[in-house]
């Protein structure tokens, strides 16, 4: 009991699911989802993806959620918590952990400044008729640079992430129930009133049933593809923010009486179904465009980054009242990057509140304050370059990888139906053994899987067309990096400190 007062709290329930729901949905439910869907097999997509939401998503998620709430810690805490217990010592991978999310937090700011940019030029969409050359060329300035010749520093695109990191900054400084649940309140109704009210007007015009079509055609070959499958796991792993030492920093400040099996259901649904309206939204909108430039959908659709920022401004351009939709989409992007990044900088955060006994709001200081200072190197002609780069190594290679370790250790190394165990004794239903069968056997063959296949294809082939000294120092170098340091604190590390 004491231990659960000595730890800040959400002050509501609901207060916490919109914290997850918030962290979960962000850009990959909005530019990732919609494109792997359709690519993967449309509607027969969803076989798949309902497996690994099943499978791995759910089962994930309260694995993570009683950890959080048992162990009342970030991830290294956790880890070394877990590990004393059996005179291991793991708190190397709850380092990695929030290394992970570091890093992804210093890109993923780069893309919400991209964003509030283009909210901005919305109004008149002023950028222009061909919005290729101008996100390219004249906003980002990219020319002939790469990721290790960055180019100069580019204020118009410092400043947007600029006011981004003034948002994490506020709600991670105040704290947990005055700062991160009080933000995730006011921005996730926003965030689904403004979907919804898009959806509402873009479905009804001409082409996007079209495009609806195509999204949710079954193409049931796909189905015995392992390309698909691979897909499936691995979007799901990022879009539920667990892996990354997120869900766990959140879970630590569940009250004692908490419903853990309920909050992960609905955490996992209201991220999937808003992925899935996410997808009816960019595809009607894919269709109206094909439609009134007379191509095939085939032609206009894109994912990424030139979804975003080159296809859907150019969508803009054709609505009928851009002025008010190209706002609203842009600052629904916002909104949905802004409180996945809060959620991971508090992973780091409470990370180094835990570790060296910080006040928060100090801690607050030294994480945003260094990660705005590092977050400046996207700011420059090769950022988008700098970017690509990194994300791939981490989301294709680190995230696997971690979350491939959390289930072995949980599911192999210690017993995970304790963990079951501990969620249906707190929770108002109770799961059955099926869990422990998809966290021992079926979500670790299927991420053994992917993480061979994409390590044997990045040796094999690299990534993109980046110089290979690029990709030796920026990816795999920067894993290695990640990993030495984790596991040099974790070897400094006086058991007591924790
Ligand atoms: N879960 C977050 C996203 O999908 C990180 O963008």
């Amino acid at each position: 009991m004491v231990e659960f007062m000595k730890r800040e709290q959400w002050n509501s329930r609901i207060g916490f699911i919109l914290a997850a729901v918030g962290s979960a949905i962000g850009l990959g439910n909005i530019w990732r989802f919609p494109y792997m869907a359709y690519e993967n097999g449309g509607g027969a997509f969803f076989i798949p993806y309902l497996f690994a939401m099943l499978s791995a998503g759910i089962p994930f998620m309260i694995m993570e959620f009683s950890l959080g709430h048992k162990l009342r810690g970030a991830s290294p805490k956790i880890f070394s918590k877990l590990g004393e217990n059996y005179g291991l010592r793991l708190e190397w991978l709850g380092w990695f952990q929030v290394f992970i999310a570091a890093i992804i937090a210093i890109y993923y700011v780069a893309v919400i400044g991209w964003a509030i940019s283009f909210f901005s030029f919305s109004f008149d969409q002023s950028w222009g008729g061909d919005t290729n050359a101008f996100f390219f060329g004249e906003y980002l300035k990219i020319g002939d640079h790469s990721p290790t010749s960055l180019g100069g520093f580019q204020l118009h695109i410092a400043i947007p992430m600029a006011i981004a990191w003034s948002i994490t900054f506020m709600a991670i400084f105040t704290g947990v129930k005055g700062g991160i649940e009080r933000a995730s309140k006011i921005m996730m109704p926003l965030l689904f009133f403004m979907v919804l009210i898009l959806i509402g007007r873009i479905v009804f015009l001409p082409g996007a049933l079209e495009g609806l079509n195509y999204l949710f055609q079954p193409d049931f070959s796909k189905i015995m593809d392992a390309k698909v499958w691979s897909a499936a796991y691995g979007q799901i792993f990022f879009t539920l923010s667990v892996g990354f030492a997120i869900m766990l920093a959140y879970s630590s400040y569940l009250p004692e009486k908490s419903d853990i099996n309920n909050n992960a259901f609905m955490t996992v649904l209201i991220n999937c179904g808003f992925s899935i309206l996410a997808g009816v939204l960019i595809f009607a909108i894919l269709g109206y465009m094909a439609q009134e430039q007379a191509k095939p959908l085939t032609e206009v659709v894109s994912s990424g980054v030139g979804l975003a920022f080159v296809t859907i401004p150019a969508a803009i351009n054709l609505l009928p009242a851009p002025y008010i939709f190209g706002p609203l989409f842009f600052f629904a992007l916002v909104v949905a990057g802004l409180s996945s990044h809060i959620s991971i900088i508090e992973a780091v955060t409470s990370a180094l509140i835990d570790k060296l006994c910080m006040p928060r709001k100090k801690a607050a200081i030294i994480v945003c304050g260094s990660g705005f200072i590092i977050s400046m190197a996207f700011a420059t002609n090769g950022g988008l370059l700098l970017l690509d780069l990194v994300d791939y190594f981490i989301n294709n290679v680190a995230l696997l990888f971690s979350c491939f370790a959390e289930l072995i250790i949980l599911a192999w190394l210690f017993k995970i139906a304790d963990v079951r165990e501990y969620a249906n004794r707190i929770s108002d239903f109770t799961i059955g053994s099926w869990m422990d069968l998809c966290l021992r056997f079926i979500s670790p063959a299927m991420l053994a899987i992917i993480l061979v296949k994409n390590l044997i294809n990045t040796v094999n082939n690299g990534y993109g067309d980046y110089p290979i000294t690029d990709q030796l120092i920026l990816g795999w170098g920067l894993i290695a990096f990640m990993l030495f340091v984790s596991l040099i604190i974790n070897l400094a590390s006086n058991k007591e400190e924790l």
